[in-house]
């Protein structure tokens, strides 16, 4: 036999292993990497209140305590990592991080490069201001500045609506250029602009800009994980767990 005939037949020997060994579940089956290392590695950008926020340091908030309350039906620890907003999909991707839980928006871009659990919030952009601002409306915005939080929906949208932008690698700091009257406007999701304005006495604008289905993100292909955690997800919407989690920091549920 030629040399080059043995290397085909070995190369297709190979294959043949390896697809065996996928199909047996080995690397590829991302909730029994999860559960045999008994740890899920979440990352999250904890400038987003109530959904994640800092208190001594520590992350808190609402989808902190709903992933907690996931990772125990999957019987595992959640190590939570504190991440810039922009760095969550591309330490997804990696394999740094095996789910993101940071007010994701779904969209179809992202859809390219994470999969997404079920949707379990849905939340709006909104257009927060200082209290005697002229700013009504979205048409307002035209040839002011917008402070946006980068990699967010919020700053795409404004990207596209050709609007003056300040992007911050930080929530709090897109905010400190509205209240410090670096920027006129600061768009952000919904829940995140009634609670902040509320500390900080700002204006919230009735108007949506968008509409933002909230869910986990996973490296693609994380399709046993994925299954886990939706499936955890609507047990603890169908007991009422979520509902309480949400009651608990005044939001109302809408999953
Ligand atoms: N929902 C928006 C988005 O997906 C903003 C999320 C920002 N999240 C955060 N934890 N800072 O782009």
């Amino acid at each position: 036999m030629k040399t080059i005939q043995k290397l085909l037949i070995l190369a297709a020997a190979l294959t043949v292993l390896l697809t065996a060994l996928t199909a047996c579940g080995g690397a590829s089956d991302s909730l029994k990497a999860v559960q045999e290392k008994g740890v899920l590695v979440g990352a999250t950008s904890p400038d987003f209140p109530p959904f994640e926020y800092l208190e001594n340091g520590e992350p808190v908030g609402m989808e902190i305590e709903l992933m907690q309350a996931i990772a125990e039906k999957l019987g595992v620890t959640l190590k939570i990592e504190q991440v810039d907003f922009d760095s969550i999909i591309p330490g997804i991707q990696s394999g740094k991080y095996e789910v993101g839980m940071a007010g994701i928006t779904v969209d179809e871009k992202r859809k390219k490069n994470v999969d997404f659990s079920d949707v379990f919030f849905t939340a709006a952009q909104k257009i927060v201001v200082q209290p005697g601002s002229t700013i009504a409306s979205k048409d307002d915005l035209t040839g002011k500045t917008i402070a946006v939080q980068t990699g967010t929906t919020a700053e795409s949208v404004c990207m596209d609506g050709g609007y003056e932008l300040l992007s911050f690698t930080s929530n709090n700091d897109a905010v400190a250029a509205l209240t410090s009257g670096k920027a006129d406007a600061w768009v952000v999701d919904s829940e995140v602009a009634a609670t902040l304005a509320e500390q900080q006495g700002l204006v919230v604008l009735d108007e949506a800009m968008t509409e933002e289905p909230y869910a986990f993100a996973f490296k693609k292909g994380s399709d046993t994980l994925v299954q886990a955690v939706n499936q955890a997800l609507a047990e603890l919407k169908a007991d009422g767990t979520v509902q309480k989690i949400f009651e608990k920091y005044d939001v109302a549920y809408n999953g």
